[in-house]
């Protein structure tokens, strides 16, 4: 993630801009920068490293100006250093940029033949590049800057300023955060509420394709056709500062961050720029490992599940999966060719840690996958996988999950390729899946209108059935998970193949059943199940490769995640789930976020 920052007023900016900065930082620190236009001219400065190393810069080389832009920065694409430092100036134009632009190759290379001369190794300069030919072709700002992003793949957030207009402030965002702020004699927008809460009480949240001009603090939004259209300003309440971002509850807030906590997730171990992983990550020395005991509980233990089916079937690894309340009771046969691995969002569960230190009792080097870095099961390992989800707040866990399996995924592929089981172009191919995960996680969220009407078929219900096979059978568990915790409506997932083998008993015409059926290699299989299930008057919700044929005939409800991708599927099968779990336990007027009886984190065995 990165913090994007661009005020305009009647006065100087620059040290609005830089406080911003500071409550910024948490998104990101590698690199720090400012723009300003005075005079017809865009001044810049940046420089690697934290905020305050821009402070101080900038102490010795002032900069100023009424309309200045500014950004904190996480590197996804070129290392941390200052050309690849935002903002991105070319020629008449400079922007920030939080996200990942998916198809900068194919822009890049296209611009390059047409002889166009990149500075930095960023996907964000093509953004710059874009609006500067557009520019040059002599279009105004506002049509100059739909054109370019109109061209981007990807989820993003961009503010740009221009030489030639003292005071024009243009943003726009797609899947990453964006709110603005008005006062009586400045314009301020953001990556977030809580940065810019000291500046006034009324926040207004982007939505995804919104474009919003400010010129001499005149503020007009437009969608991507150029139509005007307005957005609620939201009073910034204790709780908005605390972070909700204008969303009802925490689930959801951190349901739809999916997109920018994985491509930071993601960017933190792959290199999308040579399509490569970034070894340094996985400092651990993993020659003799032959086979990798694996332990968490809940939701961590389900991202495990996934875990085992990934190492076994592409890095060939042997897998032996454990539940953590279960691991120090059994005969867990370690050995010098094993090593333990545990997943926990807190890293605080006592029964994670128990099972660590057992393992370690035993001579198991351990490795965590965490995403509370600073906790007891991240100190006590030998290798510590951070997730960077942020904070996750509700206590049914979403942004984390996805973002466990995203930090699996690079590691699969590490060991993959360190195994010899993944080449060179299969490792390439599987990373280029995994950069579009953002869009498409964007792209599912799109039906949340779709699983808002389907929540009304199950929210009176008693109990429901979700059903997957391969590497959705862990998804089937986590949707029922769920399900129960934030509506207690009592669900269990299983294995399509087991129904038959007694569930099916259960169904009849009052019972949901959740079928997650993507374009996978149990495609067929999946829809033989569905058979049985109509057979039986079960009400079926199809997830997954969703056609007229299969919702006409054997399902009432479908949701077509047509996503196909070994590694894409279960990450991106997880969102219907988390929605529809959210909208049931909406209609039940449920607590969302604090379910009775739970806690974030089990820390009592
Ligand atoms: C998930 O939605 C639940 N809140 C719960 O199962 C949770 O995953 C489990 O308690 C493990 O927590 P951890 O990831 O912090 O170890």
């Amino acid at each position: 993630m990165c913090g994007i920052i661009g005020i305009s007023a009647k006065a100087d900016v620059s040290n609005d801009i830089m406080t911003c900065l500071k409550s910024l930082s948490y998104r990101g620190y590698d690199s720090a920068g400012m723009a300003m236009v005075g005079d017809g001219q865009i001044s810049e400065r940046k420089i690697k490293g934290k905020v305050s190393n821009l402070e101080d810069y900038i102490k010795n080389n002032p900069i100023s100006g009424n309309c200045g832009i500014g950004h904190t920065r996480w590197a996804t694409h070129g290392e941390p250093n200052t050309i690849n430092a935002h903002p991105h100036t070319i020629s008449k134009i400079s922007i920030v940029h939080n996200g990942i632009i998916e198809n900068y190759h194919e822009l890049k290379t296209t611009l390059k033949d047409n002889g166009v001369n990149f500075i930095s190794d960023t996907d964000t300069e093509i953004i710059s590049q874009l609006i500067n030919i557009e520019l040059m072709n002599n279009k105004q700002p506002l049509d100059a800057f739909i054109h370019a992003i109109s061209k981007l793949e990807g989820a993003y957030a961009i503010a740009a300023i221009f030489s030639d207009y003292n005071n024009l402030m243009i943003a726009s965002k797609v899947g990453s955060p964006l709110v603005f702020m008005k006062s009586k004699n400045k314009t301020i927008i953001s990556s977030d509420a809580y940065s810019i809460a000291e500046f006034g009480n009324n926040i207004t949240y982007l939505e995804d394709g919104d474009i919003i001009t400010s010129q001499n603090n005149k503020i007009h939004i437009f969608d991507r056709a150029l139509n005007k259209i307005k957005r609620p300003s939201k009073r910034i309440s204790k709780r908005t500062k605390d972070g909700l971002n204008g969303h009802e509850h925490f689930m959801m807030k951190e349901i739809k961050e999916q997109p920018d906590v994985l491509s930071y997730a993601l960017s933190n171990y792959l290199d999308f720029t040579e399509f490569d992983i970034k070894e340094n990550k996985f400092d651990f020395d993993f020659s003799n490992v032959e086979r990798i005991i694996i332990s968490a509980c809940g939701t961590a233990y389900f991202a495990g599940m996934v875990a085992k089916y990934w190492l076994e079937n592409i890095a060939n690894i042997k897998v032996d999966l454990e539940i953590a309340s279960e691991f120090r009771y059994k005969k867990m046969f370690f050995d010098e060719k094993s090593i333990s691995l545990f997943i926990s969002q807190s890293g605080e569960t006592a029964d994670t840690l128990a099972a660590l230190k057992y393992a370690k009792q035993n001579k198991q080097r351990v490795i965590s996958i965490v995403n509370a870095e600073e906790s007891s099961i991240s100190n006590e390992s030998d290798l510590v996988l951070p997730i960077f989800a942020g904070q996750e707040i509700g206590v049914a866990s979403t942004k984390a999950f996805t973002c466990q399996l995203a930090t699996i995924a690079s590691l699969v592929l590490y060991l993959g390729g360190l195994k010899g089981a993944i080449t060179k172009e299969q490792k390439e191919t599987y990373i280029q899946e995994l950069m579009h995960i953002p869009s498409q996680i964007l792209q599912s969220l799109e039906f949340e209108q779709t699983i808002k009407k389907i929540s009304k078929d199950i929210y009176k219900s008693s109990s429901a059935l979700f059903i997957g096979r391969g590497s959705t059978l862990p998804l089937a568990f986590e949707g029922a998970l769920k399900l129960k915790e934030i509506s207690y409506i009592h669900a269990e997932g299983i294995a399509s193949g087991e129904l038959k083998h007694g569930a099916i008993a259960l169904v009849d015409k009052n019972l949901p059943v959740i079928v997650l059926a993507p374009d996978d290699l149990f495609y067929v299989k999946n829809l033989s199940n569905m058979n049985e299930v109509y057979a039986r008057s079960g009400k079926i919700t199809m997830i997954g490769k969703v056609d007229n044929e299969h919702l006409k005939g054997l399902a009432i409800n479908g949701i077509d995640i047509d996503i196909t991708g070994k590694f894409n599927i279960p990450i991106i099968m997880a969102v219907p789930l988390q929605l529809l779990a959210y909208h049931v336990a909406k209609l039940k007027n449920k607590d969302i976020d604090q379910p009775r009886n739970l806690a974030k984190s089990v820390t009592v065995e």
